[in-house]
């Protein structure tokens, strides 16, 4: 069974980061979503939110699972009984950061691959920094994240809406 892990700080959870979901999970046969336990980034949204605004987003999917890890990536991987790291790429300058992980995850463990997808090209701009830069704002956010967790995002910045 090919099982793949998508990490990521998920802070929060995007169109973006959904549409990689919904791709990856038709190509391997598991899909875990990995969000990483990272509070020496500061993250807006708490482990806990972040992880049930992944489930809320996903909603019942047989095959994909929603988990967090700490420590090395690696290492969570071996856990997992995973050799497949999924990434999006979406713009060049992605690239860079992206190809410096995987060259160093291959150091780390030569057994582990990491898989790139593009971004499908509506998101190609989108990230959770902006998502939050806006939102604290109060701009519309309807276009970047699911319905079903806009106002739990809009709510984090008091900021909702109706
Ligand atoms: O969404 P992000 O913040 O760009 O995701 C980064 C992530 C979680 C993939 C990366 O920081 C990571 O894998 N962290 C775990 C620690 C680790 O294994 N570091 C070595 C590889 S960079």
């Amino acid at each position: 069974m090919k099982i793949c892990v998508y990490p990521g700080s998920f802070d929060p959870i995007t169109n973006g980061h959904l549409d990689i979901i919904d791709r990856a999970s038709k190509v391997f046969d598991k899909l875990i979503v990995a969000v990483l336990v990272n509070p020496g980034k500061n993250p807006v949204f708490t482990l806990e939110e972040r992880v049930q605004l992944i489930k809320d987003s996903i909603g019942d999917a047989p095959n994909i699972e929603v988990d967090s890890f700490s420590g090395l990536l690696i290492d969570y991987m071996i856990n997992k009984n995973s050799k497949i790291i999924i990434k999006g790429l979406r713009v060049v300058t992605d690239f860079e950061y992206e190809f410096q992980m995987a060259l160093l995850n291959k150091n780390l463990n030569p057994d582990i691959e990491t898989v790139f997808m593009m971004t499908n090209s509506k998101y190609s701009y989108l990230s959770s920094s902006m998502i939050k830069e806006i939102a604290s704002l109060g701009a519309n956010i309807d276009e970047f994240v699911p319905d079903i967790i806009k106002n739990k995002i809009l709510d984090k910045f008091n900021v909702r809406k109706g």
